[in-house]
């Protein structure tokens, strides 16, 4: 049921995450299917839902600087600079686990995934719940993440509250800070060039260190039920995303990566209810300031047969 953020309705909502059930909460960024990350129960639960293999870690959630000691271990000093330049907001760190939080959340690793939202509707809920709160995206594995309540396929949640659509409408940047240089793991809301001139080091790219690559990184994802397929330009009839025209199944997106990011899933979903077979998208161009909007293209329109 989608429900309005009130104080009654929020009051609901963690009630029902104290006893172990799942709430998909909106963040700044999609929305999150969220459990008690101190409950092995319910973290077993997100993953039965979403139908998430269980080697895929969740993100634990925070909304005040106290929550972080008892989900992770001691900062780098890098780690410490990012997240005070970033939190609240779009960023998850990968940092040591805290022995306490179930194994379940992490897929047996020990690193933990965290960040702290900046969305008040997410904040409000772990204060009112006064746990970390773990939650993936609130879709099917593999599918679209939702940005707008109306996204969320009623069947993940009871209680789906309704905090109006996405602002950044991608996923989080993740940077793993466990090791010597912290890895860009996955492009998301903050650039690669803001986390640099935040933290004051160079981001490494993980595809090129190896050891330490995010589990949950696939070929393919982040995809909508029709093909998506990349062009150079949309021609008179395709159904797709333009930057130059609207018109019947056409969408017209942002020149602006951020605005564009934030659109993106929305007018994908809009596609998708539309029932085009194939979605054209024009090539995003080739520079830093689109790394999120092209990696999340480049999967979405991953053959689905070739999944890994
Ligand atoms: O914006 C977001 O991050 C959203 C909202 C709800 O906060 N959440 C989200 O969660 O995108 P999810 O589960 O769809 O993506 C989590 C990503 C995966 O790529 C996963 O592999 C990575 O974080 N991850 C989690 N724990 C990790 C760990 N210990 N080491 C490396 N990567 C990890
Ligand atoms: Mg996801």
């Amino acid at each position: 049921m989608i429900l309005p953020p009130t104080p009654e309705n929020l009051a609901k909502a963690a009630m029902f995450l104290r006893r172990g059930g799942l709430v998909v909460m909106p963040t700044e960024t999609v929305y999150g299917l969220a459990a008690d990350a101190t409950n092995p129960e319910a973290i077993h639960r997100v993953y039965m839902a979403k139908g998430r293999p269980s080697d895929n870690p969740l993100i634990v959630h925070i909304a005040y600087w106290d929550q972080l000691e008892t989900v992770a271990g001691r900062l780098s000093a890098v780690a410490k600079r990012l997240s005070e330049a970033f939190w609240p907001g779009p960023l998850t760190l990968v940092l040591p686990k805290h022995p306490g939080l179930p194994p379940g959340v992490t897929a047996g690793l020990d690193t933990v995934a965290v960040r702290m939202p900046s969305h008040r509707v997410a904040l409000s809920l772990i204060e009112e719940v006064d746990r970390p709160l773990a939650a993936p995206s609130a879709n099917r594995f593999m599918g679209l993440s939702p940005t707008r309540a109306e996204h969320v396929d009623p069947l993940l949640a009871e209680i789906i509250l309704d905090g109006g659509p996405c602002q950044v409408g991608l996923e989080s940047t993740v940077v793993d800070c466990t090791g010597d240089q912290p890895l860009l793991l996955r492009p998301g809301g903050i650039t690669r060039g803001e986390l640099e001139a935040g933290a004051g080091v160079s981001i490494g790219h993980a595809a090129t260190a190896g050891r330490r690559r995010s589990p949950g990184l696939y070929a393919r994802h982040y995809a909508p039920r029709a093909r998506v397929e990349l062009v150079d330009l949309l021609e008179p009839g395709m159904p797709g995303l333009s930057f130059e025209e609207s018109g019947e199944k056409v969408i017209k997106m942002p020149e602006d990566p951020r605005a564009y990011g934030a659109a993106l899933y929305d007018a994908l979903w809009r596609l998708d209810e539309a029932e085009v077979g194939v979605i054209y998208v024009e090539r995003p161009p080739d520079t830093p300031d689109w790394e999120a909007v092209r990696d999340r293209l480049t999967k979405a329109s991953h053959p689905a047969s070739d999944e890994r």
